[in-house]
């Protein structure tokens, strides 16, 4: 049985002091009933200071949303693993569309990073997904296959349950236009397959695969009901604690 992950992405948004006030309302929650799931939230680098540092002996972790693959030098702008972990992050987003998207990260950018993330035992939620286009030209599986294979990338077996994928389709990011959960069902079963042909059955039975895409309290419980679906990656419902805590009791 894979453990649920349930992970806020924030995005560009919140300041310290929103941050500050999501935590405080959030922790006042009663832990849903026999929720047994790993709890992230992945917030800007300004935020991750003040959040890690307020979740302190929680059993919710922080993230964050981008990191450099090499640990230091002249790289104006960027930040290392060796800063974040120092600042209380346990994992990070890699591969996100928006980063692929608008900031040209590349397939071996993120097999970069996803290597030193794990070397840095930082918890890696590498992203995968089609654009809208893509979807229409019948091409979902060629760009998730070709997306996830070149993430993992000379990654040994033993590491890859260290890894958290996420299948997040462009074309339901911040819409309102969620895959149905058949939908994103059958495309994580076929990632989950493509993990089992560059290794084996095993390990691609542990390695746990969300999904991303407009999920909110209303769609989340048929989504993390399926077979393969093993979470969710939250945009905009995980930036009110109610309606990210709303998402945690459909767990
Ligand atoms: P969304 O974003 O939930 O707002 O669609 C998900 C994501 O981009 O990770």
């Amino acid at each position: 049985m894979r453990k649920k992950f349930i992970a806020a992405n924030w995005k560009m948004n919140k300041t310290n002091a929103q941050a500050e006030a999501f935590v405080k309302e959030f922790l006042e929650f009663q832990k849903p009933a026999g929720l047994d799931a790993d709890i992230v939230l992945c917030v800007p680098f300004t935020a991750l200071g003040k959040t890690a540092e307020l979740l302190k002996n929680r059993c919710i972790m922080v993230g964050a949303q981008n990191m450099h693959f090499e640990q230091s030098g002249a790289f104006t702008g960027e930040i290392s693993a060796e800063m974040l972990l120092e600042i209380g992050a346990k994992c990070i987003i890699i591969g996100h569309s928006e980063r692929r998207q608008y900031f040209g990260e590349t397939d071996t950018a993120v097999n970069k990073k996803t290597v030193k993330a794990l070397e840095s035992s930082l918890l890696p939620i590498v992203c995968v997904g089609e654009t809208l286009a893509e979807k229409e030209s019948g091409l979902t599986e060629k760009i998730v296959k070709t997306q996830t294979t070149a993430a993992l990338s000379g990654i040994p077996a033993e590491n890859i349950e260290k890894i958290v994928l996420a299948y997040e389709p462009v074309w339901a990011i911040g819409t309102g236009r969620t895959a149905t959960a058949e939908d994103a069902n059958e495309v994580i079963r076929y990632i989950r397959g493509v993990v089992k042909s560059l290794y084996n059955e095993s390990t691609a039975q542990k390695i746990r695969i969300l999904y991303g895409g407009s999920m909110n309290a209303k769609n989340a419980k048929e989504l993390l009901s399926t077979s393969d679906i093993d979470g969710g990656l939250i945009g905009g419902a995980g930036l009110k604690p109610n309606d990210f805590y709303d998402i945690l009791r459909c767990v």
